[in-house]
């Protein structure tokens, strides 16, 4: 049987609040089902409050679950030993910032079992992949943001860890160093890492995930591989005309915009045929006609908008 990096079953986290006028529940995650391949990059989408950073503390053991399970590699996470297998990046890394960057990455691969010229070799690699072997020497007070961003991922890989959680890795990062956290988490996948991507940036969930789930207010509202979400069933086309007056075409309702003297026409792929004929009618010239190729972030604004544009929990 091939066990799941990842896998959860129903599971369930309602916080209470207590306030000054009583109790409140928050359904912070609602009866999450939910599997990682061995070896497979799961991105996770989400609005604010859907739940993403909630399913991650219930995966280390952070915190527990109201009802329901989680795996890591077929183990309760409140084992030591499946905790053993993961890296995890916080959302807000707050490293002991008196330390240098060395010395916090060498403390994290030793309370992971690492010793002697093992460690050493492992903490001058991670912190060469994350290019910050310049300022090994530096207190972590000192660093930027990105700085920082950067040695909490180093502690992440140092212990080679089977699963990677990354909660917003690459947040704070500058462009150069979002390229390289792209570049890190592929050759994980290269050398058979499965990751947990949490992130708002669609286009780094797009290159690097080949599943994608879509949480919104606690629920899994849509799951399944990237290329699944991109296809191109009831596809739509963009077709471009000069010397067509909008008004001839409305009959067949586009979506269109007059741009200087052309006009850009959206439509579905089944309608071009009779949009052509209309504005070939009208003596106008079809210029060029391309598909419209969905992306992943339209799949995630239609999930949303499906959702009401859901942001946060549910409050009872
Ligand atoms: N300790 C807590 N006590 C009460 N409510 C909490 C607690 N932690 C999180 N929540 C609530 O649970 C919900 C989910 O929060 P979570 O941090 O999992 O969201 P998220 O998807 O990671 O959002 P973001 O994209 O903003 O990081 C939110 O409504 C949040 O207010
Ligand atoms: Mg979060």
């Amino acid at each position: 049987m091939v066990t799941a990096a990842v896998s959860t079953e129903n599971l369930t986290k309602i916080y209470t609040l207590d306030l000054l006028k009583g109790r409140k529940r928050v359904v912070a995650l609602d009866g999450l089902n939910l599997t990682i391949g061995e070896g497979h990059v799961m991105g996770v989408l989400g609005p604010n409050g859907a739940g993403k950073s909630t399913t991650i503390k219930l995966l280390l053991n952070l915190i527990t679950p109201t009802s329901g399970k989680a795996r890591l590699f077929g183990l309760d996470p409140s084992d030591a030993e499946a905790r053993r297998n993961v890296g995890y990046l916080p959302e807000n890394p707050s490293p002991y910032e008196y330390l240098t960057g060395e010395e916090f990455v060498r403390f994290a691969g030793s309370l992971s079992g690492l010793r002697g010229a093992e460690l050493t070799a492992r903490v001058r690699t991670v912190l060469e992949q994350v290019q910050m072997d310049r300022f090994t020497g530096v207190q972590i007070r000192r660093y930027s943001k990105g700085m920082t961003q950067r040695i909490a991922l180093a502690q992440a890989l140092v212990s080679s860890p089977r699963l990677l959680i990354l909660d917003e890795p690459t947040s704070g990062l500058d462009v150069l160093g979002r390229q390289l956290i792209r570049d890190i988490i592929l050759a994980e996948k290269k050398k058979g890492t499965s990751v947990l991507l949490c992130s708002h940036i669609i286009p780094d969930v797009e290159a690097l995930a080949e599943d994608v789930a879509i949480l919104i207010g606690g629920k899994l509202v849509r799951s399944g591989p990237v290329s699944e979400m991109l296809s191109d069933e009831g596809s739509r086309v963009e077709l471009t005309f000069e010397g067509v007056d909008a008004q001839r075409l409305s009959p067949l309702n586009p979506e269109v915009i007059q741009d200087g003297r052309r006009l850009i026409v959206r439509t579905a792929a089944a309608s071009s045929r009779a949009l052509i004929e209309a504005a070939h009618q009208a003596e106008g010239r079809l210029i060029s006609m391309q598909p419209i190729r969905n992306s992943l972030e339209d799949a995630f604004l239609e999930a949303l908008r499906n959702s009401q544009n859901k942001v946060g929990s549910t409050i009872e």
